[in-house]
């Protein structure tokens, strides 16, 4: 177990935000199937977003890392058969966006995962891609990994869809560009918009109006991405100094995209003050330096269509909930149940056993505040997430916290604790 201390004084300081995850994968993918080079600074370079660069570079794609980020020799569609099966290890996003990929492919492909992606639902893209004419087999009758897809052409289709998840958009939208004719995607709920704007960017015919996205195979050329900061993980220093007593600090690059900026709209209903400086748009994603300081906030509710623009962010804002006087009720966060785990369960036996006063519903939680923390032991159950909001937890417990592991924070911030110690240097 590895024993997580309380922090005895204030955060201060800056800190940039490590690139966006989701942002990340996107120019990975787009890169690799453009035609000529595409340079990106600032990507990502965790466990997640490295089992996408592995996986094209079976299916034959160069790169090269450069002090900023990469440079990929895109293939211009046309991928190699892989030999090996492709591992997407952790990754949900890898798994769910490069079975849209592989799809068109004409050519056999066998992917796997690690134990606990083993277990996440793949149907919900397997049944719009079968809809396009995608022949995919595997484990559980064809619904879990490891699959097999065996190249075929592909159709367009009309999807209005059932999930509310950006990662089942994506994968239809990445098998469109290897379909004929025109796919057309309506989504009730407003979910992350990043591959849309990726396709933009990347000089693909794709029209978004309201809420249908229509798109056909397009060719997409070779650009330069800068990939701003990801708000999922700069949400932990948020709380961070929101909890610590007498912090302030600075997080510069933040992505402030509207489709991810959800957990700015809890705090306004809190009561937070905070700023935004050097606002700027690159490849029509918006990020900015967010400063904030220790202060005492309100709970209030969150749910509805507000859910997906701050679907990762839920098991830090519960533990924000718990330093928040009266009530925090999260509703409609079902989704959360399949994740790395099932992160309503995880994070409500996690702050019970920390003293927070929490309790577990259908499709969220109720938080009861302000609740001292007193310490404990818990366990991440591998849940990146998970594990940074318990050392998070830890700053403000009056006892130590003991963790079992640290190793899964690699998967999306594998710099987060040198990040943490940077603010907690006086
Ligand atoms: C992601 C979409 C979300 C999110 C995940 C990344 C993406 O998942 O939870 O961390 O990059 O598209 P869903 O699409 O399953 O909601």
């Amino acid at each position: 177990m590895i024993n997580l201390k309380p922090l005895s004084h204030p955060l201060k300081g800056t800190i940039q935000a490590p690139g966006d995850k989701s942002i990340s994968h996107r120019s990975i993918i787009l890169g690799s199937l453009a035609e000529g080079v595409t340079t990106v600074q600032n990507l990502l370079l965790s466990e997640d977003c490295k089992r996408t660069i592995e996986c094209f570079k079976q299916l034959g794609v160069s790169f090269k890392t450069t002090e900023t980020g990469i440079t990929i020799n895109g293939k211009n569609f046309a991928l190699e058969e892989p030999i090996e099966p492709l591992y997407f290890g952790n990754s949900g996003t890898t798994a769910r966006l490069m079975l849209g990929v592989l799809a068109g492919q004409p050519f056999f492909t066998r992917v796997y995962g690690d134990e606990y992606l083993s277990k996440r639902p793949m149907m919900r893209v397997i049944n719009p891609l079968k809809k396009m004419g995608a022949l995919i087999n595997g484990r559980n009758n064809g619904q879990l990994l490891p699959l097999s897809i065996t190249g075929n052409n592909l159709e367009s289709i009309f999807y209005e869809m059932p999930v509310k998840s950006a990662q089942v958009k994506s994968s239809i939208l990445l098998a469109t560009l290897y379909s004929k004719g025109r796919t057309t995607i309506i989504e009730k709920t407003v979910t992350r918009n990043h591959t849309e704007n990726m396709l933009k960017a990347f000089g693909a015919n794709i029209m978004v109006r309201n809420q249908e996205i229509t798109l056909e195979s397009s060719k997409l050329i070779g650009t330069n991405i800068f990939v701003p900061g990801d708000i999922s993980s700069a949400a932990f220093f948020i709380v961070a100094a929101l909890i610590v007593p007498s912090s302030s600090i600075t997080i510069k690059n933040v992505n402030l995209n509207e489709t991810r900026a959800g957990i700015l709209t809890v705090l306004d209903k809190m009561g937070a003050n905070y700023t935004i400086k050097n606002e700027k748009i690159s490849n029509y994603e918006a990020f900015g330096d967010i400063s904030i300081k220790h202060q005492t906030l309100r709970g209030t509710t969150i749910q509805g269509d507000l859910i997906p623009l701050l679907i990762d962010e839920l098991p830090i804002i519960a533990l924000l909930a718990s330093q928040c006087e009266g009530e925090t009720i999260v509703r409609d966060a079902e989704e959360l149940r399949v994740k790395e785990t099932d992160r309503i369960k995880a994070t409500v036996e996690v702050l019970k056993k920390l003293g927070a006063n929490i309790v577990e519903t259908k499709d969220g939680m109720i938080i009861k505040g302000k609740t001292p923390l007193t310490g404990g032991s818990v366990r991440s159950y591998y849940d990146h997430r998970i594990a940074m909001m318990i050392v998070i937890a830890s700053l403000i417990s009056r006892e130590s916290v003991f963790l079992d592991e640290l190793d899964s924070i690699k998967i999306s911030y594998p710099n987060f604790l040198q990040d943490l110690e940077t603010l907690a240097e006086i």
